[in-house]
């Protein structure tokens, strides 16, 4: 089996033994350097995986119910979140927005075959009716209660994404977002692009508030495999497990 087939099949059968029904499965999915870098800045693209990696990376979105990204990332990439370099599903597109900053102009705005789901803080809805004409048309805006952190809840918005029917969930950045996925030990599996660079600028991965060394995220068993001139990684996250 070639690498995209193994990791398919990982997925495949990491879903099927996934037994939560309040939430979807969560993969994280992000390209970095070997430094740890997904950019040079946090509000600045880099194209950093190869051709063959983003193949994989369109796979992916096409094996999973919903793709989610933090605004951050719409921000500076203003991507499309859909399956343009794979034959495939394009999954729901969503994006964790806690004030409502999204700009009419994104590409998410103006999907042909769906309407982006926005999760954003009922703080960010009340800002949002008091600027009018910020409710933008070709998005499903959802208000949810704030984490402590004046943030969207992440336990709440998985748990409206399943009851809404995704079952499995792409998580694919920025940084701020993959960190509080780990944060809230709210991912289930990984799967990363190592491109042979060193960026030496901003890292996937931030504070995980541990000081405790049981408490950092394993990925268990790693598989690993060479994907053009990157290295994809991937597993299943485990928590918990005491770290020598
Ligand atoms: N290499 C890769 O694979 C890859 C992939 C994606 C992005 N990127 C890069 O990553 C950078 C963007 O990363 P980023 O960290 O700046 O932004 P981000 O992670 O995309 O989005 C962060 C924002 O999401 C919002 N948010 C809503 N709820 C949240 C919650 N519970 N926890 C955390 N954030 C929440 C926050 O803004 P509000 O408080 O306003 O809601 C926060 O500032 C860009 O440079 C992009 O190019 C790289």
């Amino acid at each position: 089996m070639n690498p995209s087939q193994q990791i398919e099949h990982w997925l495949s059968a990491s879903k099927n033994t996934f037994h939560l029904s309040d939430r979807p499965f969560v993969t994280l999915c992000y390209a970095q350097s070997l430094d740890g870098s997904i950019a040079i800045r946090s509000g600045e693209p880099l194209a950093l995986s190869s051709m063959e990696s983003l193949q994989l990376t369109h796979q992916l979105r096409s094996i999973h119910d919903g793709i989610l990204v933090g605004i951050g990332t719409v921000l500076s990439d203003d991507p499309q979140l859909n399956v343009r370099h794979w034959t495939g599903v394009d999954p729901q597109p969503i994006v964790l927005d806690s004030k409502l900053r999204i700009p009419a102009k994104a590409r998410l705005c103006q999907l042909q075959n769906k309407r982006c789901w926005v999760l954003t803080t009922l703080e960010g809805e009340s800002l949002a009716n008091e600027n009018e004409g910020a409710l933008i048309e070709g998005l499903e805006i959802t208000a949810l209660q704030s984490n402590s952190e004046g943030r969207v809840c992440l336990e709440r918005a998985l748990r409206l994404l399943r009851a809404k029917g995704i079952t499995s969930l792409m998580v694919e950045g920025g940084a701020s977002i993959i960190t509080a996925f780990l944060k809230a030990q709210l991912a289930d599996a990984v799967v990363i692009t190592l491109v042979p660079h060193l960026v030496g600028g901003y890292k996937a991965v931030s504070d995980l508030g541990g000081r405790e060394k049981c408490h950092l995220p394993e990925i268990s068993p790693l598989h690993s495999a060479p994907l053009g001139k990157d290295v994809i990684l991937w597993g299943n996250l485990q928590y918990g497990k005491a770290v020598a």
